[in-house]
């Protein structure tokens, strides 16, 4: 069956912006979690991914990154995982260098961006001087009468999240996201590690598909049978659908962040593909060395 069954998909919103200007702590108190407090020295170290169920009971899937190289690294690589930016601005520290770098980011992957201004909450929060120096950076924001959606926000007391999810789902709504549940799994790896006990572990995230326990699946030169499929809370799940964050274990070696995955349907295609993969590895690495 070749036909296309297209459904909506939740959006993919990666959180950028400066040092500590509160990515991590934002998706906490979204969440209500507390990822930050397990954090050494409070330094996002790995990406996170997660969706979560808003008010309204919509489905959000966000990325928070540990600082840009591992975005920009998944970029160079031609992943494309984002539908939105959140460009997240401490209130009290304002426009920074990485703050400016997140911008060029979202403009170089044609990602539209809404700006999130934090740490409302302190008493030198100062979010009209944020929005002067967006505009510095050819960032105009709503009420400076231009088209980029903000929101006032306080992760640590919570003000504005609300409105921001909502924000978020507007600004999904334009861009009508749509994917296939029904075919096989495809998507990008976001992240993976060697796990001492578990093997290979993997996050991915499924772009179209749906991905379940037992499927075969070919990330880069590396393959394996999903094992286990678990949650972004650590449960293990049955199926993972459009837009969801899941960890697999199963892989056979550990794939590269950024590699597009794709379930296939022999385990024979599986080696075909992945022993190819590795011969070009192979002979690229070889042909560099004799140079
Ligand atoms: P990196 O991942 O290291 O780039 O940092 P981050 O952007 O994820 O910031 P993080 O969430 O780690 O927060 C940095 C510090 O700011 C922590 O001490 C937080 O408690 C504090 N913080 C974050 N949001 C707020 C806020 O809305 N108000 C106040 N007062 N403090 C906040
Ligand atoms: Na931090
Ligand atoms: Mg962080």
């Amino acid at each position: 069956d070749l036909e296309e069954h297209l459904e909506p998909r939740p959006p993919v919103v990666t959180i950028m912006g400066h040092v500590d200007h509160g990515k991590t702590s934002l998706l906490d108190a979204i969440r209500k979690t507390d990822v930050v407090a397990g954090e050494a020295g409070g330094i996002t170290q790995h990406i996170g991914a997660y969706q979560i169920t808003t008010p309204s009971g919509a489905k959000i899937t966000f990325i928070d990154t540990p600082g840009h190289a591992a975005f920009t690294a998944m970029r160079a690589r031609g992943a494309k995982i984002t539908d939105i930016v959140v460009l997240v601005v401490a209130a009290d520290d304002g426009v920074m260098p990485q703050t400016v770098e997140a911008i060029s980011h979202a403009k170089a992957a044609g990602v539209p961006m809404v700006v999130a201004i934090n740490k409302m909450d302190k008493p030198d929060a100062n979010p009209q001087r944020v929005r002067t120096e967006l505009l510095q950076h050819n960032i105009q924001v709503e009420s400076m009468g231009g088209d980029t959606l903000e929101f006032e926000v306080s992760a640590l007391t919570g003000q504005g999240l609300d409105t921001l999810l909502e924000g978020l789902l507007l600004q999904a709504e334009v861009l009508d996201l749509k994917a296939d549940p029904l075919r096989n799994a495809e998507g990008t790896v976001i992240e993976a590690k060697l796990d001492r006990g578990r093997g290979p572990v993997a996050t991915v995230l499924v772009q179209r598909g749906l991905l379940e326990p037992g499927d075969i699946i070919v990330a880069g030169a590396e393959w394996g049978r999903v094992r286990a499929l678990i949650s972004d809370t650590g449960e293990m799940i049955e199926e993972a659908g459009p837009s969801y964050p899941a960890q697999v274990l199963g892989f056979n070696g550990t794939p590269d962040a950024g590699d597009r995955f794709a379930v296939v349907e022999s385990e024979a295609r599986a080696r075909e593909i992945t022993e190819y993969r590795a011969r070009v590895k192979r002979e690229r690495a070889a042909a560099r060395a004799s140079v």
